[in-house]
């Protein structure tokens, strides 16, 4: 028997699901750059009206720009609870009805995070500013799309956490500890208004190619893509398809689930890529 191989699947073979979100209305934070984006541009091909929100009001102009009709852009500040309700408020007051919140934005900058070390040496303001963007801001959205959601009988919240919430790491101590909080807050949100009809999830990405990321470790790109179980390394519309199914009535039956997209990077032994470098010196 001949078997043929397959090229790897690629992402042009599994475009949008058209029509998934034809009139609804979705904001997503962080949506300027990187998984925000290609969130952004998901929803708005399936048919969604969608708000590109982000401190970098240019960059989220552009974007919404680039979408055409049906996508605004909405410079915000995660770390102020005010604009994150003048976001949110303002964007169910001008479209009429709040469907989908993708909370993503994130504090993802080389400089801040040299300064988030380690519990002796971290300073409170870091802690704090970290805290306050990377967490209360992801429950800031929540409150005031809530009452919104609640009175359509209907709503769909994807937080973005991280796979540093699962496993320890020698840097980003408030960075994890806040991807960390951010599962708790998507059950605690589930939990009190699935009833309500509001279904709220996370994702949890590996490394995944963004400008955020590229920033922070283009040297270590190499060192973790030996510890993936897949050829390549993740890009920000894989992330984009699952905040999207997440966000989608075909996951009407999940919540207060967290679903990682990593590569299989947590999925296997730690020593794993050593010891395949171990057996091949054996071989
Ligand atoms: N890329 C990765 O490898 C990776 C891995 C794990 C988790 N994540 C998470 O995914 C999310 C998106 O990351 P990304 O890699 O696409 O990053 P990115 O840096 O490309 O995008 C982040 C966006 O958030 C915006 N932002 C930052 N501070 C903000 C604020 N105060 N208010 C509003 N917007 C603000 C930025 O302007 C930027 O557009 C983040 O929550 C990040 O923690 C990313």
């Amino acid at each position: 028997m001949t078997i043929t191989k397959q090229a790897p699947s690629s992402l042009t073979q599994h475009g949008p699901h058209l029509d998934r979100f034809k009139g609804q209305v979705a904001i997503v934070t962080g949506g300027a750059s990187g998984i925000g984006e290609a969130t952004c541009r998901r929803l708005h091909a399936e048919g969604a009206t969608v708000v590109v929100a982000d401190v970098n009001g240019e960059r989220a102009q552009a974007v919404a720009d680039s979408l055409g009709q049906n996508a605004v852009a909405q410079q915000f500040d995660a770390a102020d609870v005010s604009s994150i309700e003048r976001l949110v408020l303002g964007s169910i007051e001008r479209f009429g009805r709040l469907d989908v919140l993708h909370n993503n934005a994130a504090l993802t900058s080389p400089a801040l995070q040299a300064q988030d070390t380690n519990a002796i040496d971290i300073d409170f303001g870091i802690w704090d500013q970290i805290m306050g963007v990377n967490l209360r801001g992801y429950l800031a959205g929540c409150k005031y799309a809530l009452p919104t959601m609640i009175a359509q009988g209907s709503g769909a919240i994807v937080n973005t956490a991280s796979t540093g919430a699962f496993s320890g790491d020698i840097t980003r101590m408030a960075y994890t500890v806040s991807k960390a909080a951010i599962i708790g807050l998507t059950r605690q949100i589930a939990t009190h208004h699935g009833k309500q009809g509001i279904r709220c999830n996370a994702v949890a990405p590996g490394l995944v190619l963004s400008a955020g990321s590229l920033a922070n470790v283009p040297n270590v790109i190499a060192v973790m893509q030996r510890h993936l179980l897949t050829p390549e390394i993740g890009v920000p519309d894989d992330l984009a398809a699952l905040v999207c199914f997440l966000a989608s009535g075909e996951a009407r039956y999940i919540n207060g689930q967290t679903y990682i997209a990593d590569g299989g990077m947590l999925a296997h032994n730690p020593a794993m890529a050593d010891l395949v470098d171990l057996a091949a010196q054996h071989a």
